[in-house]
């Protein structure tokens, strides 16, 4: 099969010459572009927000163009900057102090980015919580990280635990009047009162500043961990991949409770100074389009699972919009579909660059860039300064063109220095000095990489990753469920979604209303991401002898392949 290529992009791009950046790159030359080059005293929140702040030609350029459904505002570096050092100040009133772990559960708004720069301002670690979380996975992840403070909404706070969190000293409540005076901190009331000026946090580069949890096929979820450090990693490809220049207006459509809407939504583009869009509420078709519109966006990110709603939305709601203000559009999350790719050329005029990076990797790592030709299926290359090979289970690379573990020589400089609490986790990574990703895929000829699969059980839906254990957990805490098996099923829009194989206790009889139920259980109490579209009721789950759930033979038989090796079955 002829594969069809499609040319690199014309005009001047910020990494114009890949092969030659590639060959005389170091890391440390990247440490430059930095102000904290001579001293080694570091804080995100400073090259992101306050130096743009202390620059008179930056200070009034808009940083932040939010809009929701109900709500439009546009924040300058130096409002961020000012409110940043606002809610320092209310964090330090309430003794939280460098180190601590301190909670986001809300939605995308001003106040959370003025909350999220507050918090590394003191030199203290955020978790940014995806808002469609459920009690059971906020308890998850305040109790695992021993957070001492959680900032929330009124809408969120019936799904915050009352009880089980001994580390939790306060929450703060942003957006409403709090009645329990007792129980919760006003943030609008301490807001009004907080002095505008914080001495900033200088931390050490190594130093903590972010927990991401993220799902494996066992066990609850981990928190990858992450240091200020990251931020050369963000520059650099803010740089030569997003191509963010000056002038640009950039929407990421990430939300901050994953890695993409941080190290993309928050750091890349304000390492820069470039206008940022954020866009709070659900998807809908038109009202993306309308924020491109609207807000002339220059260059976009976002995931397949999005592009591929548009593409079947079709061509009459696309020729009602003017988009004429792209020049720059990339995908992450998911393997871009080749027809996205096509699809893209016609729509918008312009190539799709698909990223590929994980959580634990902090920044992108492999890529399409403006000046390389796209093979369409194919993640591209790695940025400059890392090496990426396809390894066997033993850390040694394979010839090209056959598969096995795609791999990254560590360390890098946005790598997670930690999962918390989990060293053997972490250490589990590694192996003979490669990172190993957990995702299968080959390398060609000429060094692009081509992803194949997960090697493990993790699912993604929607872009959005999603340990089987959790969901499986969950759903055998309803009455009526036994056991539980949870597998990805391929879908043509949300690439995977969940399939849950369950068994029920005596006396429940099988009927559509139970299945209903049983899904609305895991949506209201996990999250609603995590719930199962599809429940079928087994006689029995297939499990090893050791008593592990046999999840590939639930996806062999749901996809109709060969079973392959089941000799570790129970009978
Ligand atoms: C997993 C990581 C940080 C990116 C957002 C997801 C899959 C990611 C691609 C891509 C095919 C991809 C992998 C990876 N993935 N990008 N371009 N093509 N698959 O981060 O939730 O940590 O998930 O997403 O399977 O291991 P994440």
């Amino acid at each position: 099969m002829d594969m069809q290529v499609i040319p690199a992009r014309e005009g001047n791009h910020n990494l114009q010459d890949y092969e030659k950046t590639r060959k005389n790159f170091s890391w440390d030359d990247m440490k430059k572009n930095f102000s904290w080059n001579e001293t080694g005293k570091v804080n995100m929140a400073y090259e992101a927000v306050d130096r743009h702040a202390e620059n008179p030609v930056k200070k009034d350029k808009i940083a932040l163009l939010y809009s929701s459904p109900d709500r439009e505002e546009k924040v300058t570096f130096a409002t961020l900057s000012k409110e940043s050092n606002k809610f320092a100040n209310v964090l330090k009133k309430y003794n939280a102090s460098k180190g601590d772990r301190i909670f986001l559960f809300m939605p995308r708004s001003p106040e959370f980015y003025a909350a999220f720069f507050g918090i590394l301002k003191i030199g203290a670690i955020a978790g940014p919580l995806f808002e469609a979380f459920m009690e059971q996975a906020v308890r998850d992840r305040l109790q695992d990280s021993e957070a001492k403070i959680l900032i929330t909404t009124p809408d969120l706070i019936d799904r915050v635990p009352q009880a089980e969190l001994p580390n939790l000293e306060e929450i703060i409540i942003i957006g409403g009047n709090v009645e329990n005076e007792d129980q919760y901190i006003d943030y609008q009331q301490e807001m009004e009162a907080a002095s505008e000026e914080f001495p900033i946090e200088w931390v050490d580069l190594e130093d903590g500043m972010l927990l991401h949890y993220t799902s494996g096929s066992t066990g609850k979820p981990k928190g990858v961990y992450h240091v200020h450090n990251a931020m050369i990693q963000h520059y650099a490809t803010a740089e030569w991949v997003l191509d963010l220049k000056e002038e640009d207006v950039y929407w990421c459509t990430a939300d901050p409770g994953w890695v993409t809407g941080t190290s993309y939504g928050i750091f890349a583009p304000w390492l820069l100074g470039v206008t940022n869009v954020v866009r709070g509420g659900r998807f809908t078709p038109d009202d993306w389009y309308q924020t491109l519109e609207k807000n002339k966006v220059t260059v976009w990110y976002t995931a397949p699972t999005a592009l591929r709603r548009l593409v079947s939305t079709g061509q009459g709601v696309l020729d009602k919009y003017d988009l004429s203000s792209l020049r720059h559009l990339l995908s992450v999350g998911e393997p871009l579909n080749p027809e996205v790719i096509t699809w893209g050329l016609k729509a918008f005029n312009l190539r799709i660059h698909d990223t590929w990076w994980m959580t634990e990797t902090g920044a992108q790592l492999i890529v399409n860039l403006p000046s390389l030709e796209i093979r369409p299926g194919s993640m591209g290359k790695p940025i400059p300064g890392i090496e990426a090979s396809i390894v066997d289970n033993e850390g040694n690379e394979i010839p090209p063109n056959q598969m096995g573990n795609l791999a990254i020589k560590a360390p890098w400089p946005a790598m997670m220095r930690k999962i918390w609490n989990n060293p053997s986790k972490y250490e589990s990574y590694f192996i003979n000095g490669w990172y190993v990703s957990g995702d299968s895929a080959y390398k060609d000829e000429d060094g692009y990489f081509w992803f194949q699969g997960r090697l493990d059980d993790v699912i993604n839906t929607s872009g959005e990753r999603v340990g089987p254990f959790e969901v499986e957990s969950k759903l055998i805490e309803h009455p009526a469920v036994a056991e539980a098996g949870v597998i990805g099923k391929p879908d043509p829009v949300r690439g995977e979604i969940i399939k849950a194989f369950i068994t029920l206790n005596d006396g429940y009889e099988n009927s559509e209303e139970l299945l209903e139920d049983i899904r609305r259980f895991v949506k209201t109490g996990l999250s609603a991401h995590a719930a199962p579209r599809e429940i079928e009721v087994k006689d029995s789950i297939p499990k090893t002898r050791s008593g592990k759930i046999m999840r590939r033979l639930l996806k062999s038989w749901e996809l109709g392949l060969p079973t392959g090796d089941t000799s570790t079955l129970e009978e």
